[in-house]
């Protein structure tokens, strides 16, 4: 279950927060597929991208190689780190890329495995053209069921001509020969008003609501909780900062502090907030959960994700109430919007003495959590 059997050795391998009651396996059939593909390739490639690697395997197994890793989640650095570390192999900063700074040089190969967006999809192929040339094995990997027909559309679109392999465990190879002649238009963020409010946000690929306000944020600004005189507010998994935004225009003073996984989602927030022309004091930070945040704060704003890469994932909506009680002021407030349906008082019950319903309608909750246990 932890083994994986690679053309390039036997690997330990776990995801992040590995679960013994409910156990996933830190690979899937696509890196397998990836892995046997690239172990083929003659002359070896000297220097190789690995684009996507969602808990660090294809880093892990491909580390004599000192691949380059660009990535848009934090969390999957720290699983590649953890991997790594796990083999007794070493981690190497310089050769990690976020998904806001751009690779550099040629490469010889690159491996992708699909993300969960199309935007995110887009803004990588594109942005990887200079540092391809016509020689570069160019292999993307997803399994069946994420691979839209028009994910396979982007790749042509953006690199060049593309064909598809037979499926093999439900999963499917990309093979793409870069074409230096196509000029596709790198994307733009995208711009929206928040309906009523006066505010506008960007969003830069793979942000969540990408091109408009999620119902629940929305809901969550319909019923926002009194933010005048706090010193400090966070906002967890703060996507485009709809949130951070809608307080710090209500509270200009406070002290705001966005949190999320992906750099693509801070970098979002930070153009939105000078797109509002907010001056509150900020901080941006790459974080999973609340893991490492020091200070105390007044409010904590929070719409959980519930996504891990393509599968639903309850365990770090769990992971930011937990974080949220050792991170509040003694009368602080952790307020979180959710679906009704997953039953988010029950989670918070644990950690907080009081947990008040806030508001409702048929899809969604808002609930306040204070006195933690
Ligand atoms: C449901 S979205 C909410 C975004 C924004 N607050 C809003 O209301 O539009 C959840 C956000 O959590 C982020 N996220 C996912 N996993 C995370 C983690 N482990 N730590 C921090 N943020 C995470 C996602 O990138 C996403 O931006």
């Amino acid at each position: 279950m932890n083994q994986i059997d690679s053309p390039f050795g036997r690997f330990n391998l776990l995801p992040l927060h590995h679960h013994p009651k409910s156990p996933q396996q830190a690979w899937s059939a696509a890196d397998d597929l990836l892995l046997k593909e690239i172990a083929k390739a003659e002359p070896v490639p000297e220097r190789v991208l690995i684009v996507n690697d969602l808990h660090g395997a294809l880093g892990t197994c491909l580390h004599h190689w000192r691949p380059f890793s660009w990535n848009d989640s934090y969390s999957s650095k720290l699983a590649l780190q953890q991997n790594l570390r796990r083999n007794q192999l070493s981690f190497s900063a310089d050769h990690f890329l976020e998904s806001t700074d751009i690779p550099d040089g040629q490469f010889d190969a690159v491996l992708i495995r699909i993300p969960k967006t199309l935007s995110l999809l887009e803004y990588q192929l594109t942005a990887l053209r200079p540092l391809l040339t016509p020689q570069t094995r160019i292999i993307g990997a997803g399994m069946v069921k994420h691979l839209s027909k028009s994910m396979v559309q982007c790749f042509e679109r953006c690199l060049g001509h593309t064909t598809t392999s037979l499926a093999v465990r439900k999963a499917r190879l990309i093979h793409t020969q870069f074409d230096p002649e196509l000029k596709p238009a790198a994307p733009q963020p995208v711009r929206y008003d928040i309906p009523g409010t006066g505010l506008e946000l960007l969003n830069y690929a793979n942000v969540f609501s990408q091109q408009k306000l999620d119902m629940g944020t929305r809901f969550l600004l319909e019923h926002f909780p009194p933010v005048d005189g706090l010193e400090h507010i966070l906002d967890l998994g703060c996507g485009n900062g709809a949130l951070a935004c809608y307080a710090g225009r209500k509270n200009p003073a406070a002290m705001l502090s966005l949190l999320d996984d992906s750099w693509l989602a801070l970098k979002s927030a930070r153009e939105s907030l000078e797109l509002n022309g907010l001056k509150n004091p900020c901080e941006f930070i790459a974080s999973d959960g609340l893991d490492g945040f020091e200070d105390q704060v007044d409010l904590i704003l929070c719409n959980p994700p519930f996504h891990e890469g393509n599968r639903l994932d309850s365990n770090i909506a769990m992971r930011m109430f937990k974080g949220s009680k050792r991170c509040l002021k003694e009368n602080g407030k952790l307020v979180v919007v959710g679906n009704r349906h997953l039953n988010y008082h029950q989670s918070l019950k644990p950690h907080f003495k009081d947990v008040d319903l806030t508001a409702s309608n048929p899809k969604f909750v808002i609930l306040t959590a204070s006195r933690p246990r």
